[in-house]
């Protein structure tokens, strides 16, 4: 099977090559186990929040066929899979004792993945907090931060003596603006200083985290993942300059700095003046939220083009003013590129840019693609689906990956977002970002064409040049 565009290109060794999914998006058995509402369940529940009122009750219903979806993982070939743990199914109440049915559900998932030789790779968080936490203030709550190291720490005794790979949080920054700014996502609040507020907790639980298991377990792989985007001002002039370092401070600095170099940017706290003083940042916070990690993962899907001042923003609901606080003005605008079924422009070169901007600015540390991926309308006909847009867009960012290896950049592996099909939040299942379609009736899984494609960039650790009929291999 041949690559869409340009020539052959071979990946490091021990590239890790991998596919991601997360736990309200493919695994139902809301109410199983012990399992109790998180904030997702009760958005999802809330009229008019999710496209056609879906929810992730039944989802892929992976919680009752993982041991299928594991074989599924093992026929692609995948080194790696990034799934992500249930708080709720873990800890019901928020706080408190483990609920041991919900551990054994991802202790057996956890076995079967290494039984077929794929390394298991956990998030702990991602977006579904327990909705006990939530009513006693959610994220914008310091305490939150605090239970979220217990849960940690519970959920890493259970499963370290196997699981090497520890993601914190995936996307902090849709938990806090666009749960707490926007409100497009659960638990569906719009404030602007609470976003700030979320953002930081979120940060200092990913801190205290991380210091707990390292200190349980000094050799293991301990990241966060956060979604990057390439900015552009829409103009070289200086107002549009200005609106792109806003964006910047707000959706990549906002958490890369604190992390990374243990401060805030100081161009975001004179943006945001208005909006906070800060005074929920305690003495100390910055130096836990900076301690050491051995990875960082890198979610990409696109780029964002900016422009000062007032204007119509248009598109994906991440432009919302409310999403930008003390940058309400800043406009959003586009490229005019082919865009997903999301409405995402499609900008594989802007993957270049993050990954070489990170390795650029920030102290030296591995990067992991954690999730890249998109959405087109799929349709089975006879029984195949057949997506060439999705096959491009992966082989266009494998080739942008390669390029930052070649320039330096320590990527060490890649997670197709997503293995199937499944719960697109505020979307619902209208939107498809799967190597494996999902029939949501019957729960039957076809492999699509990206999905076989994907299996042979494995096995061959590379992409093969086109127009060769995948006779020339990369080495
Ligand atoms: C990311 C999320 C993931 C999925 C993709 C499309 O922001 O982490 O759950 O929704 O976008």
């Amino acid at each position: 099977m041949t690559s869409p565009n340009g020539h052959g290109v071979a990946f490091p060794p021990d590239f890790l090559w991998g596919a991601a999914t997360a736990a309200y998006q493919i695994e139902g058995g809301a109410t199983e186990g012990g399992r109790t509402p998180s904030i997702w369940d009760t958005f999802s529940r809330t009229p008019g929040k999710v496209k056609g009122g879906e929810t992730g009750d039944v989802a892929c219903d992976h919680f009752h066929r993982s041991s299928d979806d594991v074989k599924l993982m093992a026929d692609l070939g995948l080194k790696s899979y990034r799934f992500s743990l249930a708080w709720p199914r873990i800890q019901p109440d928020g706080r408190g004792p483990a609920n041991e049915a919900g551990l054994d559900f991802y202790r057996r998932l956890v076995d079967d993945l290494l039984a077929h030789g794929i390394e298991p790779w956990v998030t702990l968080y991602h977006w579904d907090l327990p909705q006990a936490l939530e009513d006693e203030g959610g994220w914008p709550a310091r305490d939150t931060a605090g239970r979220f190291a217990e849960y940690a720490e519970i959920a890493h005794r259970a499963l370290g003596d196997r699981v090497r790979y520890w993601t914190t949080l995936n996307e902090p920054w849709c938990s806090a603006f666009l749960g707490y700014g926007s409100g497009v996502h659960a638990p569906g609040r719009s404030n602007g200083a609470d976003a700030l507020r979320a953002a930081h907790h979120l940060m200092l639980g990913h801190g205290l985290a991380v210091q707990a298991m390292r200190a349980a377990q000094p050799d293991h792989q301990l990241g966060i993942t956060v979604n990057l985007y390439a900015i552009s001002p829409e103009t070289d002039s200086p107002a549009d300059a200005d609106a792109a370092r806003r964006i910047d401070a707000l959706a990549n600095r906002v958490f890369l700095d604190p992390v990374l170099r243990g401060q805030y940017p100081a161009d975001l706290i004179e943006d945001v003046r208005e909006v906070t003083d800060f005074g929920h940042v305690r003495e100390g916070d910055l130096a836990i939220i900076s301690t050491p990690l051995s990875v960082l993962g890198i979610n990409y899907y696109s780029r964002y083009v900016v422009g000062a001042p007032d204007g119509e923003s248009t598109g994906p609901y991440w432009r919302a003013p409310s999403n930008w606080p003390g940058s309400e003005s800043v406009r959003f605008g586009s490229r005019g590129l082919p865009v997903t079924d999301m409405n995402w422009e499609i900008d594989a070169p802007g993957l270049v840019e993050v990954l070489e901007r990170v390795h650029r600015e920030y102290p030296a540390i591995p990067i992991y693609i954690t999730e890249n991926g998109s959405a087109f309308v799929d349709k089975v006909v006879d029984g195949q689906v057949d997506d060439p847009e999705r096959v491009a867009y992966f082989d266009a960012h494998l080739r942008a990956c390669s390029d930052a290896i070649e320039a330096g950049v320590p990527l060490r592996g890649y997670f197709a977002w997503s293995l199937m099909d499944n719960f697109e939040w505020a979307w619902g299942y209208s939107k498809r970002f799967g190597m494996v379609y999902v029939d949501y009736d019957s729960q039957v899984r076809i492999p699509k064409s990206s999905a076989k494609w994907y299996a042979e960039v494995i096995r061959r650790n590379g992409l093969s040049p086109s127009g060769s009929e995948g006779q020339e291999r990369a080495q």
